[in-house]
Parts: structure tokens; C-alpha cells; sequence
């Protein structure tokens, strides 16, 4: 995949994972406002459309990986995804506090639960979740195959796992608008807001080192999961890449 894209120094001074961390801690208090700012409110129509898919599926425990701030969990609950279990889990404690006052606020701190953990290395049981979801948490893992294939060991047989990353539009003006945007007004508003200075250019460099549609689909086949396929949103700015546990 070429050279690791890292927040602040090169991979090789310091562990990627270490300082997605402390990135995210350094923005978590910024995080849910400038995420709905910059992205126009769209990311919520995504994470909704997900959980549409997951809905049907009636799963009784749902595990939502990198968390963050548990968007995608409180979602799942809102939209009455009725599993008994919903725990939610990230590296960042900075955005799982964030994520906790957020549960007590919306009276949803008994239903959804927020764990420090790391996705290459998850403190469950094999065969324990019926889905997983996971958006815009991938692109920033230390090893993708490595969490992708422990993502895998969690989920029952048949269940099904639910990735929402940022892709890369082809064709006209999606393209030219997103990079645009990506590259020069994004990171702009989000030194300011967010005051971080790497953050925001971090997004568009790791997006765009990043594998998408077929390629990303491969790599879940290459890490195990079974009838992959994708559902790539709004002209390809996103897409929704779901896969299964094989039952056998
Ligand atoms: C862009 S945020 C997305 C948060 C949330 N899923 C959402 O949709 O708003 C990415 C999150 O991934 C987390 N993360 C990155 N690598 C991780 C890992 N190896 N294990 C767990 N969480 C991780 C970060 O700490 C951060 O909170």
C-alpha cells in the first residue's frame, strides 16, 4: 500500500496507532461539531442508511468499532435496532468521554456501553457479535488486514460486518469538487476550529492512500469474510462495504 500516511511524524519515529490516539484526543473536543459541519450533515444520512441494512438483519448484539464519539451506536439504538447489546469501542479516550456524556445526555447510557479498546486486538470472545459497524475507523489502523481479520473473530457465523469509509469520486464535478474541498477548505476550517494544524490535512492524505471500492473489496476476501459487496453513496464520496462470516 505503499508509504504508511500517518498524523504527525513518519511511522517509523512513532506507531501509527500512537498517534492516531493522541490525535483524536487532541479534536474530540471539536469532533461532532466540525464532522456534521464539514460534511454538510451528510455523514448522518450514511451512518442511517447502514443501519438500515443492519436493522434487517435483527442482530441481538452489535459491536461498533472505532466508536469515537458512538455516532453509529446511538444511531443503531435510535433507529430501533433492538439488540440487547451494543457496546461501542475506540482507542481514543479523549472522544469515548466525549461519546459518555453524550449516552447520559440522551438518556441512552443503559442500552449502549463505550469501551477502551483496540480494533487489531479486541478485548471479546470469538463468535460473540451478530454485526459489527464501522465507520470512518479503518483507513486510520495501524494494520488494515489485522483488524479487519479480528473484526472477523468476533462475529458469529453468518453474521455480518458493516464498513462506511470515505471513497474517491470518478467522474465530473464530483471529483474535482471533492478534492477541492478535501484539500484546500477542509483543512483550512478545521486548524481553525479544531486547532490542531495536522488533523484535517491527515484526512485527505489518508484517504487518498488509501484502498477503496474493488480493491478494498479484495482485502476483505483476503482477510476471510464471505459474500462481499458495496454500496457506494452520494457519487462515490462514501461507500458501504459489507461482508460476512462464513457459517461453515
Ligand atoms: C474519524 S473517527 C470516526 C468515529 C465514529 N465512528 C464516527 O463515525 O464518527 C475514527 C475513530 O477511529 C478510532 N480508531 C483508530 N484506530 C483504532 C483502533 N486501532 N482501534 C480502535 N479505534 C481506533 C479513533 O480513535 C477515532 O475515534
Amino acid at each position: 500500500m505503499g508509504t504508511k500516511v500517518t498524523p504527525y511524524a513518519s511511522a517509523e519515529e512513532r506507531a501509527k496507532k500512537e498517534q492516531v490516539a493522541e490525535m483524536f484526543d487532541n479534536i474530540a473536543h471539536s469532533y461532532d461539531q466540525l464532522n456534521h459541519v464539514l460534511s454538510f450533515g451528510i455523514d448522518i444520512l450514511w451512518r442511517k442508511k447502514a443501519i438500515r441494512m443492519l436493522r434487517k438483519l435483527e442482530p441481538k448484539r452489535v459491536l461498533d468499532v472505532a466508536t469515537g464519539t458512538g455516532d453509529f451506536a446511538i444511531e443503531a439504538a435510535r433507529m430501533g435496532v433492538k439488540a440487547e447489546e451494543i457496546i461501542g469501542v475506540d482507542i481514543s479516550n479523549g472522544m469515548l468521554d466525549i461519546g459518555r456524556k453524550k449516552l447520559k445526555r440522551k438518556d441512552l447510557d443503559d442500552r449502549i456501553q463505550l469501551v477502551y479498546g483496540d480494533s487489531e486486538n479486541l478485548p471479546f470472545d470469538d463468535n460473540h457479535f451478530d454485526a459489527y459497524t464501522a465507520a470512518f475507523g479503518v483507513r486510520n489502523f495501524e494494520n488494515l488486514n489485522g483488524g479487519l481479520t479480528e473484526m472477523l473473530r468476533v462475529l458469529t457465523p453468518g453474521g455480518t460486518g458493516f464498513v462506511l469509509e470515505f471513497s474517491k469520486p470518478k467522474s465530473f464535478p464530483f471529483k474535482q469538487l471533492y478534492w477541492f474541498y478535501f484539500k484546500a477548505i477542509l483543512p483550512l476550517v478545521g486548524k481553525l476550529v479544531s486547532k490542531d494544524n495536522r488533523a484535517y490535512k491527515y484526512l485527505p492524505e489518508s484517504v487518498a492512500a488509501f484502498p477503496q471500492g474493488e480493491e478494498f473489496l479484495q482485502i476483505m476476501r483476503d482477510c476471510g469474510y464471505v459474500d462481499v459487496r458495496r454500496k457506494p453513496l452520494t457519487g462515490g464520496i462514501a461507500t458501504i462495504y459489507i461482508g460476512q462470516k462464513s457459517r461453515s
